[in-house]
């Protein structure tokens, strides 16, 4: 008897050691004083918050964080993806840093049809070929020359070397994920040791010592390493290996940009977000414009009123971002002109309270959207100063191409997706695009990332993002209107439930519970299709407000956590 219990003691003591008992504990919700990060995963916010202790300022803790995202949350924080950060520093000032992945220059823009002009299904999305040159090494370095406040990089690196050293517990989303595209990482990368397992279960350690070196290189060299040496070429054997195009010029030639950010008043608050190559900034500034005209508080939180001018102006947006957006560096983006009240009050002379407008030719298609879930990630940072940094990064799908690159241990984006690989057929998110968007060599792909701070009084008010796709825009849309004008606080505006349409397909996503049955009859009977879906966008954000912080992870996401003092 005494043999069993001993034995089961044992059992036990050998369960809780492989089940690590590390597992970190997330929160969705934190009020504080001080300094705040929002971010995925407990152990990349914790990361974060460390910096911040150690005196960095709000771009350390934002590198800091990012690191430790690519290890403790493979399938979208990065090395081999790239991403978009909004900057603003106490004084007042914002920058816009677009660190987004290039197409190598032996692409164009027919990369992905076949001799009778067709679109061949998957190679924008998965392998070689998907992999646009990446940017976030690049992007992450340059805000910390520009704006950190630490002298060490290194001790930026630091905490992502060694939670890929000594590995971490993986959550139960963790798991569930690594398991899921099991057989897509087999299929690129037959010999991984390190994400490929029979059956991974929450509580397991995921050591990446492969993983670690890179990073251990990438902390002592710098960015050079990886765009010129040793991991370039690394990059660029898997890349060729996978039938993909990137060359080390592709490489070597890759410079993030700073760039003015998109920035416009609603109300009595200023709204500062992602410029091209993102869409996020206009078609968020074009909503806003619109929605400012009526008045939203009146009609209510998710009444039929406030529901059919919140998607007849998304419908408009979207069509203009299909035509018009695109990389401003290689397409004359009408930035200005689309965020023109005049025109806007122009695009919606045709909006009737009644009913929804009556659809274009463009209108009549239908599209399903592609069946993957999809992944990005976001993190909201702002410091004892005041100093805000909003940044969304992706590899686009989870896990990008699922391409890994041999024995540096990781993942590089699909994001060439994002191009429109033939005007008028749908990407993953089922948007279309146009000339604005074609693919051409070094140009970058079209995003809907919308990395955001609203200021008021000349103060900042809200830092926030979301990943999500297509429904990043109309995420951080709804949730600046669920503060601003349904006087929620950070929590509830980031719960709330949501819904989007973007003009094609032809449909209101919403989540459960987002409509009474009496809208939800009102908006058929104005001739709305409706399409429920699990989920849309997964927000982080932080408020200030009288001085103190209130941060917000969704409950969307298990591991979504804020951290803060
Ligand atoms: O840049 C974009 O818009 C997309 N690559 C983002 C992908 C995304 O949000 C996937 N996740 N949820």
């Amino acid at each position: 008897m005494q043999k069993l219990f001993l034995l089961s003691l044992l059992g036990l003591l050998l369960f809780s050691c492989k089940h690590n008992p590390t597992m970190v504990q997330s929160h969705k919700h934190l009020i504080a004083d001080t300094a705040m990060v929002v971010s995925a995963n407990p152990l990349a916010s914790k990361v974060g918050v460390q910096i911040l202790k150690q005196g960095g300022n709000a771009v350390d803790a934002m590198v800091a964080t990012n690191f430790a995202l690519a290890v403790v949350y493979p399938r979208a924080g990065n090395l081999g993806g790239g991403g978009f950060m909004i900057i603003r520093t106490p004084k007042g000032t914002a920058t816009a840093l677009d660190y987004r992945e290039t197409a190598p220059a032996k692409a164009n823009k027919d990369l992905y049809l076949d001799k009778d002009g067709n679109v061949i299904e998957g190679l924008s999305r998965n392998g070689g070929l998907a992999v646009g040159v990446p940017g976030t090494v690049a992007g992450l370095y340059a805000a910390w020359q520009k704006y950190g406040q630490l002298k060490s990089w290194q001790k930026l690196l630091a905490p992502a070397i060694k939670l890929a050293q000594n590995g971490f517990a993986i959550s139960e989303t963790e798991a569930h994920r690594l398991n899921k595209y099991k057989n897509d990482f087999l299929k690129w990368n037959p010999d991984n040791k390190t994400f490929i397992r029979d059956r991974w279960l929450k509580g397991d350690v995921l050591k990446q010592p492969q993983l670690a070196q890179t990073l251990q290189l990438i902390a002592q060299k710098g960015p050079k390493e990886f765009y010129e040496g040793k991991i370039a070429q690394a990059i660029v054997d898997k890349v060729t290996k996978s039938g993909g195009i990137i060359k080390i010029e592709d490489l070597k030639n890759y410079t993030p940009k700073f760039r003015k950010p998109i920035v416009v008043p609603y109300k009595n608050y200023r709204v500062i977000s992602m410029p091209p190559p993102s869409s996020g900034g206009v078609a968020l500034g074009q909503l806003l414009e619109i929605v400012a005209q009526y008045p939203l508080k009146q009609w209510g939180f998710h009444s039929y009123k406030t529901t059919h001018l919140m998607v007849e102006a998304e419908k408009r947006v979207y069509a203009d971002r299909a035509k018009y957006l695109g990389d401003s560096d290689f397409y004359p983006v009408p930035v200005d002109s689309l965020l023109n009240p005049a025109y806007l009050k122009q695009r919606m002379a045709d909006f009737s309270l009644d009913k929804a407008t009556p659809g274009s030719a463009i209108f009549a298609g239908y599209f399903q959207l592609h069946k993957e879930s999809f992944e990005t990630t976001h993190i909201s940072i702002i410091d004892k100063d005041r100093m805000a940094v909003s940044c969304t990064t992706t590899l686009n799908s989870n896990f990008g191409s699922k391409v890994i690159v041999d024995g540096y241990g990781f993942f590089l984006n699909n994001e060439m997706d994002d191009f429109s690989a033939k005007p008028g057929v749908p990407n993953q998110f089922g948007l279309i695009g146009a000339e604005a968007n074609a693919i051409a060599p070094h140009k970058r792909m079209l995003s809907s990332m919308t990395p955001t701070i609203v200021t008021k009084d000349n103060q900042v008010f809200m830092v926030l993002g979301t990943p999500g796709g297509s429904t990043i825009i109309t995420s951080v849309f709804q949730t600046i209107l669920n503060v601003v004008d349904f006087d929620m606080n950070m929590y509830d505006a980031v719960q709330a439930k949501r819904f989007h349409h973007q003009f094609l397909p032809d449909y209101i996503m919403f989540e459960k519970k987002s409509f009474s049955q009496a809208v939800t009859d009102s908006l058929k009977q104005a001739g709305y299709k409706l399409k429920q879906v699990k989920y849309m966008g997964v927000v982080k954000a932080i408020l200030l407000r009288q001085g103190q912080l209130e941060g917000a992870g969704d409950t969307r996401n298990k591991d979504d956590d804020v951290e803060g003092y």
